[in-house]
């Protein structure tokens, strides 16, 4: 198991962050350092190539969730969010997991569907039984349009149909679904190209008129899942016993299950750290989102991602599945330095371990925010962390900033005007 970093981090300056990360083996000394001169940052030139009509850079804080210990390894977690609490969350869950066997996570090797639209056809059916009887002719058509991609062991693997009538246009309608594993690559380009290469044929085979060939966000051919297992005494506090926190965590979760209102927010929870992961390593986190919400709702019911239990031992079981197709490799990921520094950060040897990782840090996250909202609410723990960056904004000296954040955080305004007159009262009682 790679070291743990000292916990003390958040206490330490930025340059005292980095060093601890480089000492711990997670940095090398050039990484450290172009992390110190902001070496790792997205260039104006970069950008000009990556989107249209630039005219700057906007930039989001990262920080790091501290020694997260997934299937016997630690990692140190980069996440790109401008929310307070959510780093302070996953280190939270981080040092809590690690003490009972740690979070576990899998995921599948990553096949990512297109799709082929075909109208205007007479008979829909025969033409879907024209295809199906073709499937390994179009298959190997399919693969011999992306020989890089059979090199990596990558290729087409499936081929499967659905009719379908307009709603509004009452158009009889055949899809066919082309599923490709795209290896460590995300794929949407690949899969769209395969997608437009493959029209044309099947409109040979079958008549009719190809109209949407695309990629589907959907991916449910690379579902991750992550699992936690805590003993009730884990979650014991001074306010309430382990059992009554672990049964009201398995009850908020079942409202979650039950109420689309709730299953919306408690999803949004755990995309906080999915997101930030996928903004970190440099994936498109809105097809990560697309693919979740979609997921969530694939009975006909919007339903939480998550599932709390109370096992036959007392524990509280976690558990997450999900869609998560991401990419480590890739020119459009290793276009910004920063994707490539954060990726040497966590020391991935594939995109299925990105995905692994990234369920379970949305188990994490979910379990921090059911943890407070089932205790002690999370306004406290916000409003701390609020109370600091207040502290911050109003130039506090550091010998008083704990003190400062102390009575903040009592205060009815946490506020920079107010800040600045408990300095003063601070400075006056010194
Ligand atoms: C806030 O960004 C996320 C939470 O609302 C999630 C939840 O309610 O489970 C705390």
């Amino acid at each position: 198991m790679r070291k743990a970093v000292n916990r003390k981090f958040r206490k330490l300056s930025r340059e005292q962050r980095i060093a601890a990360l480089a000492d711990a083996g997670y940095l090398s000394d050039e990484s450290a350092a172009q992390w110190l001169q902001a070496e790792q940052q997205l260039t104006l030139d970069s950008a000009e190539r990556m989107i249209e009509n630039v005219i700057g850079l906007f930039a989001l804080p990262e920080g790091v969730a501290l020694n997260f210990p997934l299937n016997g390894n630690m990692y140190q977690v980069p996440m790109v969010v401008e929310e307070p609490s959510v780093v302070a969350a996953l280190s939270f869950s981080a040092l809590l997991a690690e003490k009972h066997g740690g979070f576990k996570a899998s995921a599948d090797a990553g096949l990512i569907k297109g799709q082929i639209q075909l109208t205007g056809m007479h008979d829909c059916r025969a033409a879907m039984d024209k295809i199906l009887a073709h499937k390994e002719q179009l298959l190997s058509e399919a693969n011999s349009l992306m020989p890089a991609m059979l090199k990596r062991g990558g290729g087409a693997r499936n081929l499967t149909c659905k009719r379908f009538t307009g709603e509004n246009s009452g158009v009889d309608m055949l899809v066919c679904y082309i599923s490709i594993d795209t290896c460590d690559a995300m794929g949407a380009n690949q899969v769209n190209s395969v997608c437009e290469a493959l029209a044309p044929r099947l409109q040979a085979l079958v008549g009719g008129e190809p109209l949407l060939k695309i990629l589907s966000n959907l991916a449910d051919e690379a579902l991750a899942r992550a699992q936690l297992r805590l003993p009730a005494s884990a979650l014991q506090s001074k306010d309430m016993s382990g059992e009554a926190l672990r049964d009201r965590i398995v009850i908020a979760n079942d409202l979650a299950l039950a109420d689309p209102y709730r299953a919306c927010t408690h999803n949004k929870g755990i995309m906080n750290g999915i997101d930030a992961v996928a903004l970190a390593t440099g994936n498109d986190w809105r097809s990560v989102e697309a693919a979740a919400h979609a997921y969530a709702a694939r009975d006909g019911q919007y339903r939480a991602l998550t599932q709390w239990r109370c096992d036959d031992d007392g524990q509280l079981h976690g558990s997450i599945e999900l869609p998560i197709k991401v990419g480590t490799v890739g020119a459009s990921l290793l276009s910004n330095p920063g994707v490539k520094a954060n990726q040497e950060l966590l020391g991935l040897n594939s995109a299925s371990e990105l995905a692994a990782l990234m369920a379970a840090v949305g188990l994490a996250q979910n379990f921090a925010a059911l943890r407070a909202l089932a205790s002690s609410g999370i306004q406290q723990g916000h409003m701390r962390l609020h109370a600091r960056s207040v502290a911050l904004s109003a130039d506090c000296p550091d010998a008083l900033f704990d003190a400062l954040v102390a009575r903040l955080v009592n205060e009815p305004e946490i506020k920079v005007w107010r800040a600045k007159e408990i300095i003063a009262e601070l400075q006056a009682d010194a």
